[in-house]
Formats: C-alpha cells, structure tokens, sequence
C-alpha cells in the first residue's frame, strides 16, 4: 500500500511553457457508458478498460493530493460515464475531504442520479453538469441512444432536490438531430434557473463518430441566432473567470445563463488551465492532442505523492497549445469518452 503524505502546507503554482496558470485537473474514472451517443461511442466493437487497468480510488486520490500540492484547486470527475464507479461515493469524499480542494463538480448523462445524488452530495460533491441533447422524447434516443427522457428528467430533478447546484445542461448540437431543439433547451434557463451550455462538436480519435463530428457541426453562431429568433436577445455576461471556456449571456428576464462552447470556430486555447487525468493513469495534455505523461506506472512502481508532483509538473511543462481543426488536422488515439470531455 501507497503512503499519502498530507504535503499540503506549501502549495506552488505550476505555469507552462506559455505562461498558462494550470490549475484544474479533470479525471476520468471509467471509460465505460450507458449510453452510446451518435458522436461519441459506436453501439459494436468496443474494447473497454479491464477493472486492473483502472486508477484505485486511493491511487486517484494520491494524485489529487499532488494536484493541490502543486496548486490545483477546481476538480471534476467525468468518464465515459462516471457513476458507473461502484466506488464513486468513495472517491468523492477522499477529494472532497483533502484540504485546498475549493471546487468538486462531476459531468454525468444524469441517469444513475435518481439513486446517487444525495449520497454525492453528502460525501462532497458540490455540482453536475448533465448532459441531455434534446426534450423530445423520440429524437433523444436517436442521439443518446439507448437514453430514455424520463430516465434522464428524473436525474435531472434528483440532482437538484439533493442541492448539487449550480446545475448546469450540457447541449451538443449536431446537425439533424437537434439543431432545432435547442430552443427548448435554452428555455430551461427561463424556467428552471438551470445553466445551459450548448457545444460544438469536436471529431476526436479517427473512428467513424469523428466524420460524423465534421460532417454534422453545427456552430455556435447558427445555435445562438436560432436562440435568439426565438426567445429574445441573448446580453452578454463579461466571463468574471478567464479560463471559463464557455462565453455567457443571459435572455431577458433569466438569471441562469446560457453559453456557448465553440472549440472548433473560437478556440480558447490560450487561456486553457486545465489538465487531464485518465481513467486508466495517464496525464492527457490537451483534448485535441495525442500526448500523454503516464502516472499510473509510476504509483505502481512504488511512487509515493512526491513523485506523483514530479510527474505532474513534467506534464505541466509539456502541455502543448493550439489546434488545427480547423485546418482538418485531428486527433488520432483516444476518443472523447476515453477522455471525458
Ligand atoms: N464533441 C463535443 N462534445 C462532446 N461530448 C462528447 N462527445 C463530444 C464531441 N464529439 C461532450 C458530452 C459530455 C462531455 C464530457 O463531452 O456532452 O457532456
Ligand atoms: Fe456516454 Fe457522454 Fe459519450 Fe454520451 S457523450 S456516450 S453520455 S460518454
């Protein structure tokens, strides 16, 4: 068994090689999911993870330990789909309860919230965002396959009834699925005082559900006109947090806002604080490149924290910046549920 030794007194502060304050560590915990959307997952030929291959929740909080040594403070859990982690309630409470943790959300597709929300809560997780690309109940197992509304409703309400809030929505709009049930998406912020964010589509990993990422986007620029022909002028909010990726706007009469998530047409790359841990114990650089630092080899290898800092500082200084989507240069090895987003 692993020491962690509580290094906290001294947190540093970790800049890369282009002046990025990286302070938000996103990990995965499982590349499994209990749905297949269209532009994420295939229904056939997967090969997922085997459980050894998978970070232990004391190895996951051994780097979470590091992180906030080395001055991270945002976390987020996020898969594949992260409640499917027996262990999940335990993992949270190992991050929540380590000092200098100001910030724990998880990204879920809400379905297993009906049952988790409370424990979640009580064990420190302070938000979710939901994923949940349309309100119809036909078109959403077109996209989400194999996602029910209700099932999806109902962790929606559960989330909110146990108090992870601020809750936010995750839309991705993809081109004749639900490019025109946004409208009733944005409304929720009307409605229910929920966070939207609508996100561009992104092709990562060099499978099939990568052409349909280029061959359906829709921009942010077209999802917001359609927003605002429908329900009123969309007012910019100035992004009180720089490295917020999302730009943010309130309808009139709202107080949740309504963002925009547009890697491919406004890259956001310069002011990126994030790393990104696997589920499987790699650092994961950049979503849009193929790098990795492997940690898990150094835990299993008789690692202690210390080393774990070293490590995560080498990763740090590696991180590289830019993307040439736009130029029709993608990523190549890992796809997003490999990664979570
Ligand atoms: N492009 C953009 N966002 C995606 N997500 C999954 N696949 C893609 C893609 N190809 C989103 C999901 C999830 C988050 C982790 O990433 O909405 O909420
Ligand atoms: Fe699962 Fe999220 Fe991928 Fe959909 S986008 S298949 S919910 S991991």
């Amino acid at each position: 068994m692993l020491a962690t030794l509580p290094r906290l007194d001294n947190p540093i502060q970790l800049h890369d090689r282009f002046g990025r304050h990286i302070n938000y560590l996103r990990i995965s915990l499982t590349d499994h999911c209990n749905l297949r959307c269209v532009y994420c997952m295939p229904t056939h030929g997967l090969t997922f993870l085997p459980n050894r291959d998978l970070l232990t929740a004391e190895e996951i909080e051994i780097v979470a330990r590091a992180a906030v040594t080395a001055g991270f403070h945002k976390f987020r859990l996020t898969g594949g789909e992260p409640t499917l982690r027996p262990d999940l309630v335990d993992i949270v409470g190992r991050i929540a309860r380590t000092p200098g943790v100001a910030d724990l959300a998880m990204t879920t597709n809400g379905i297993r919230l009906t049952e988790l929300a409370k424990d979640l809560k009580a064990a420190g997780l302070k938000r979710v965002n939901v994923h949940i690309d349309t309100l119809h109940p036909e078109r959403l197992p077109q996209v989400m396959r194999w996602g029910k509304l209700e099932k999806l409703w109902a962790g929606l309400e559960a989330a909110e009834a146990a108090g992870l809030e601020p809750i936010k929505i995750n839309c991705v709009v993809t081109r004749g699925y639900n490019e025109e049930d946004v409208v009733d998406i944005a409304r929720l912020a009307l409605d229910r005082g929920w966070g939207v964010r609508f996100i561009e589509l992104m092709p990562l990993g060099a499978g099939a559900e990568a052409q349909l990422s280029i061959d359906r986007y829709v921009s942010s620029a077209e999802t917001k006109a359609r927003i605002e022909a429908a329900l009123g002028p969309l007012t910019p909010i100035p992004n009180r947090d720089p490295s917020d990726e999302s730009r943010n706007y309130l309808l009139p009469g709202a107080t949740a806002s309504i963002g925009f998530i547009s890697p491919v047409s406004e890259p956001y790359c310069g002011t990126c604080n994030r790393m990104r841990l696997t589920a499987d114990g790699k650092f994961h650089l950049c979503l849009l490149h193929d790098d990795e630092v492997d940690v898990k080899a150094v835990l299993r290898g008789g690692g202690n924290q210390a080393d774990v800092e070293v490590i995560l500082a080498r990763a740090v200084a590696l991180k590289p910046t830019g993307h040439a989507l736009r130029r029709g240069v993608y990523t190549e090895d890992r796809r997003m549920y490999q990664i979570g987003g």
